[in-house]
């Protein structure tokens, strides 16, 4: 990293990956991201346009960020996707791309042609019911093909899946055995809380239940520990003699906060320096106002806690007060 390097915190974190949200719509409605009566989207004018993605991206490339991912809502459904991120290609910087993978097959060779290889894949179950049920559409063929089709074209895949007690937790093994003879990486994630999606501890499968569910499915000298990445959310397992590897994302019990390197730009341009940080800098009204959004970046930066937005302690982070002080995931970017 340059010595110039400008986006570090009081805690001395270096954020160099900025991660763009760019739609709170989406084609599917995950319970655990939406609240069931959906999320009322404001007018159009409300959200940045693919100039103004371009603008704030640049001020971020300016001051030291080396990646740029885009989230949503779902970001492919964007009519205007492509323009932006023809012009973020532009940029000296990595993109990678979380996606559901429902109408991913669309752009597979713009992909290719702008080098993007790195794409995280939600999918929380195996079953076509159960995909239906968690997502609330029938899309379960499609995202399954797009999955294949991808690795077949030589894609670096990460699936996502989200955990929850009663519901997919005997998939843990079923997850890794479908993994063990593709180059994929499955990661499964705690259960977190936003608005609208009635979080509580008991339904969240935990780092250490995941952990014992493998330990007693897999003789114990096969499981592998593999040497997490810098900043990197997981940790990386694998079994022995397995082509896929699988990780663990344990925001809510083992938080990874002290290597975090991330920011979040939300598609109506407010910065959050952390997924659970209620406070919001607006940088799409300062940049229409011809104002400086360095300025905004460099204090909203300053003010970056700890721990999960000041949610230092277990207890904490089971208080319902501020769950509702967030927004829902759909509208902050995953
Ligand atoms: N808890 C954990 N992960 C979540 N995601 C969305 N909502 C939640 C939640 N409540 C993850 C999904 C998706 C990514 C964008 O964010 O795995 O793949
Ligand atoms: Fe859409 Fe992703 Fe939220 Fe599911 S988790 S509703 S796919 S944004």
């Amino acid at each position: 990293m340059e010595e110039n390097f400008e986006l570090v915190d009081k805690f001395g974190r270096k954020h160099n990956y900025l991660r763009i949200s760019l739609t709170e719509r989406c084609n599917l409605r995950c319970t655990y991201c939406m609240p069931p009566e959906g999320v009322e989207l404001g007018p159009k004018s409300q959200y940045m346009t693919a100039d103004e993605i371009l603008d704030i991206a640049s001020e971020f490339v300016a001051m030291g960020v080396t990646k740029i991912r885009l989230t949503g809502g779902e970001p492919l459904i964007r009519k205007d996707f492509e323009q932006i991120l023809r012009s973020l290609a532009s940029l000296k910087v990595e993109i990678a791309i979380t996606s559901n993978a429902v109408i991913l097959d669309k752009y597979l060779d713009l992909f290719k042609e702008l080098g993007v290889k790195n794409l995280n894949l939600s999918l929380d179950s195996l079953h076509k019911d159960k995909f239906s049920t968690i997502t609330r559409r029938n899309y379960f063929d499609k995202v399954m093909a797009n999955i294949q089709l991808f690795l077949a074209e030589g894609f670096k895949l990460k699936i996502n899946t989200v955990l929850m007690k009663g519901f997919n937790e005997e998939e843990i093994i079923p997850f890794i055995e479908w993994a063990k003879d593709k180059d994929l990486h499955v990661r499964f994630i705690e259960f977190m809380p936003f608005d609208g999606n009635n979080w509580n501890m008991d339904k969240m499968v935990s780092l250490a239940e995941i952990q014992t569910i493998v330990k007693n499915h897999y003789p114990q000298e096969q499981v592998l520990r593999i040497a997490d990445k810098p900043n990197d959310t997981a940790k990386n397992f694998k079994i022995e003699g397995y082509k896929g590897t699988f990780a663990v994302i344990s925001s809510v019990t083992n938080p990874f906060c002290d290597s975090c390197n991330r920011i979040r730009l939300t598609s109506d341009g407010k910065l959050k320096n952390c997924l659970f940080s209620g406070g919001e800098s607006d940088l799409l009204t300062t940049l229409r106002a011809g104002g400086s959004i360095k300025k905004l970046i460099l204090q909203n930066l300053a003010q970056k806690l700890k721990v999960r937005s000041g949610k230092n302690t277990l207890e904490d982070f089971k208080n319902e007060d501020w769950h509702k002080t967030n927004r829902s995931m759909v509208r902050i970017g995953g």
